[in-house]
């Protein structure tokens, strides 16, 4: 299965994280040294895709302009013999990467600002779908890796599932499922944000899908769902036969929530060869304050 394309909705308002994002999308918000988007393309270029397509609405320019080329930076660093950090702002996605910026126009929902993608996809084509704030940390195979191999095996769409305690479910789309084998769950339905006593399992969807262009079929920009939103989750359910749930490895970090950032940066410190040390003895001088 070739995967080329990847959709990035970028268009909401971040509204858990203002002031901080009250000019800047939430998706520009660095992790230690690179912006949430950037983690999130990096991932999406590991499975090969080439097509970066983000659905943005408010200050959409700074997403833009990270992943455009500078080369007055690039020629400094180089001439400063710092060719790491030149690099590092070099052929961000890959060499073949394409940038492409669909407005949104307002910010009606998820599924909405995925059916903005639909003019990318050509028929009968596989893409991922990918919400940058949910960051992945995977020490072996990406999420995207992991899930492209389902999708092969079984020939079917997939979601990405985790498991989440009954305190938080309701804010997740929710999935029930007939049957599971392992990590997989083949599925008879899906709820979004369901109080926790309806809640049909603790098998919730997290920021990673993997379509095809089917899925703009199943789209209803006419019929609102919960909180008046267009909603993936509903597009899902009408054809919930053609998916399967896959709980894949590694750990995610709801970075549109503070505490959740907050982790993400300890985390990822931690797993940085160059800050590691330094930051263990900081955490281990501060853990009883
Ligand atoms: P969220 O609901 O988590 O993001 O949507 P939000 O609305 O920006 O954040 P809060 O809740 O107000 O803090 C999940 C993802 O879907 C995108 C958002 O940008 C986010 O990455 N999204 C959501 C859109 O692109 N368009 C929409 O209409 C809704």
């Amino acid at each position: 299965m070739k995967i080329k394309k990847a959709v990035f909705p970028v268009a909401g308002f971040g509204t858990r994280f203002l002031p901080a994002t009250k000019s800047t999308p939430k998706e520009m918000m660095p992790v230690v040294d690179k912006p949430l988007i950037q983690y999130a393309v990096e991932e999406a270029s590991k499975i090969g895709v080439e097509e970066f397509i983000f659905i943005t609405h408010h200050a959409k320019g700074s997403i833009e302009n990270h992943f455009q080329e500078n080369s007055d930076l690039y020629n400094m660093l180089l001439n400063q013999g710092k060719d790491d950090l030149a690099n590092s702002v070099k052929n961000i996605g890959g060499p073949n990467a394409k940038f492409i910026s669909v407005d949104q126009g307002e910010p009606k929902g998820l599924g909405h600002a995925i059916g903005c993608a639909e003019k990318y996809i050509a028929e009968d084509e596989f893409f991922v779908v990918i919400l940058a704030d949910d960051l992945i940390y995977c020490k072996e195979r990406n999420v995207l890796e992991q899930m492209k191999e389902q999708a092969e095996k079984y020939g079917k769409q997939i979601l990405a599932l985790e498991q989440i305690p009954e305190e938080d479910i309701s804010k997740f789309g929710v999935v029930d499922p007939e049957s599971s084998e392992g990590s997989i769950s083949h599925l008879k339905g899906i709820v979004e944000k369901p109080l926790a006593e309806d809640a049909p399992s603790n098998l919730a969807v997290v920021g990673r899908y993997l379509f095809n262009k089917s899925i703009f079929a199943h789209i209803d920009n006419n019929n609102a769902g919960k909180n008046g939103e267009i909603q993936i989750t509903d597009a899902i359910l009408s054809n919930i036969n053609d998916f399967i749930g896959f709980e894949f490895e590694g750990d995610r970090f709801d970075c549109g929530s503070k505490v959740g950032y907050l982790k993400a940066n300890i985390a990822l410190g931690l797993a940085n060869e160059e800050l590691s040390l330094r930051l263990k003895k900081y955490i281990e001088e501060i853990k009883d304050l």
